[in-house]
């Protein structure tokens, strides 16, 4: 097979991120998590102080910052100006904040760029919630992950290793954060024409990647 890549979107929770990165292991290609790149200039912003709604300071901010992503073990590595953010931008405050950073159209133009040139060389396991449509258009295989928003708080709910919050608060986070995701103006959260729909209720992690894989057998 040659190199190709590959757009996984769908909403938080479905397990895009855990697939890719395991699609991506099974193929040697490079995986990017591009929900982590919204999250890094999000956590940039609170650190200085900022919120979401100062949008002229917020741009400003993120054109200073240099963000940098870098295989790890565990998966993608976050650097924010020499920092490593990785779990840092996994925290509640940045979960509640994220969404609306990403709703700003320059925010989204400055990562976009980055997010076509990472994958100009082809070899890409990216996951999002506008790769298809808008990031790879051209991605030789494109997923759409969903999965009932009850199980994906229960997804998430199991990976937190201190729980501030209930199942039922997390599914309500969830739940207002694909909200504002699949309702903002530019790039919301679609299922591209051409991507193909799989609904991981009750699915393995090992059954989805298998299906993911599949999915490039017969496309590529
Ligand atoms: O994938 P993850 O849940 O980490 O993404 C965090 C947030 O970043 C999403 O809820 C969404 O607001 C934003 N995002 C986006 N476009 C992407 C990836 C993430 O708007 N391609």
């Amino acid at each position: 097979m040659d190199r190709f890549n590959i757009a996984l979107d769908g909403p938080a929770g479905a397990g895009k991120s855990s697939a890719a990165r395991l699609v991506a292991g099974r193929l040697g290609f490079v995986y990017v998590d591009t929900g982590a790149m919204y999250r890094a200039v999000t956590w940039k912003i609170l650190q200085l102080g900022l919120k979401p709604e100062q949008t002229e300071e917020v741009v400003k901010a993120a054109r200073r910052m240099n963000i940098k992503l870098t295989p790890g073990p565990e998966g993608q590595q976050v650097y924010v100006d020499g920092m490593d953010v990785t779990d840092l931008i996994r925290s509640g405050d940045i979960n509640r904040n994220v969404s609306q950073v990403a709703q700003i159209a320059e925010i989204r133009e400055l990562l976009v760029d980055k997010q076509k040139e990472l994958a100009a060389n082809k070899g890409i396991v990216m996951d999002g919630r506008d790769i298809g449509t808008k990031v790879l258009p051209d991605a030789e295989v494109k997923v759409y992950l969903t999965a009932s928003t009850r199980e994906r708080a229960e997804r998430r709910y199991s990976e937190l290793v201190n729980p501030t919050l209930t199942l039922d608060e997390l599914e309500k986070e969830i739940a207002a954060r694909d909200r504002m995701d699949s309702e903002r103006c530019i790039s919301p959260l679609a299922q591209a024409e051409d991507a193909v729909l799989l609904d991981t209720t009750g699915m393995s992690l090992h059954e989805v990647v298998e299906a993911v894989l599949e999915l490039c057998r017969s496309k590529v």
